[in-house]
């Protein structure tokens, strides 16, 4: 199964992903998880990296193409795979149609993740990662069992940089115009499943899997 999970930021696709990947043994392939570790590195392109995320600005397409290209091409994302932050705009859909075509392959379900307004400044305002593995907690609704320590690692959870309110909303605006009109690109195909993301992650787990026939 090919999956691509859309919504704005804080809407849970990274949740569900992850727990998705687990259900089925395919890879979780998030664009923006890959984009942190690299700009977590003392390199030019780490630098370069962190700037354009702290701005809530898209990295460029050309570069995150084809490192998609490449995930895509492992061994272990042959029999299926779950997409999370990519594709974000109609070009970088256009392109992974053009690296599926090579691949002999095409995606099979594209879900987007609607929430409410009020919603996505909760999910966000109350999210802490762990900097070590990466793990994902929100201080209300899942919070770690040892204060602001990871359950996995014991290191201290940190807020996301571009969690903060001026990037929050940049994230919001960029969403808007450049992501949103990938709903279109997709309906048009018959491939979008608009669906219902309210609720606590198992809901909307169990919802997702009912979406998916599984
Ligand atoms: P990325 O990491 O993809 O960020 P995003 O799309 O803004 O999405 P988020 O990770 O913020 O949210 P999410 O929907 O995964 O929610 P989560 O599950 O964490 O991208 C970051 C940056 O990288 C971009 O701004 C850009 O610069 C760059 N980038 C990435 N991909 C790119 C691309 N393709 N092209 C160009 N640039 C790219 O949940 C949020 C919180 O809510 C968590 O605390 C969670 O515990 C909680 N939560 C989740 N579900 C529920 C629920 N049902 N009820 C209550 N709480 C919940």
């Amino acid at each position: 199964m090919r999956v691509v999970i859309l919504g704005p930021p804080g809407a849970g696709k990274g949740t569900q992903a992850a727990r998705l990947s687990e259900h089925l043994d395919i890879p979780h392939i998030a664009t923006g998880d890959i984009f942190r570790q690299a700009a977590s590195e003392d390199t030019d392109l780490g630098r370069r990296l962190r700037e354009t995320m702290d701005s809530g600005e898209l990295v460029p397409d050309e570069f995150t193409n084809e490192l998609v290209k490449d995930r895509l091409a492992r061994p272990d994302a042959q029999d299926g795979f779950i997409l999370d932050g990519y594709p974000r705009n109609v070009e970088q859909a256009e392109a992974l149609d053009e690296i599926l075509d090579e691949l002999g392959t095409k995606v099979s379900y594209v879900i987007k993740l609607m929430v409410r307004g009020d919603d996505i400044i909760a999910r966000l305002a109350g999210r802490r990662v762990c900097p070590k593995c990466g793990a994902v907690y929100h201080m209300e609704t899942h919070p770690p069992a040892d204060d602001e320590r990871c359950d996995n690692d014991g290191t201290a959870l940190v807020r996301r940089e571009d969690d903060s309110e001026e990037t929050t909303r940049r994230r919001l605006d960029v969403y808007g115009q450049q992501t949103r009109p990938l709903y279109d690109f997709y309906r048009e195909r018959g491939k979008l499943i608009e669906m219902d993301a309210l609720g606590t992650t198992d809901e909307v787990f169990e919802r997702l899997l009912g979406t998916l026939g599984r």
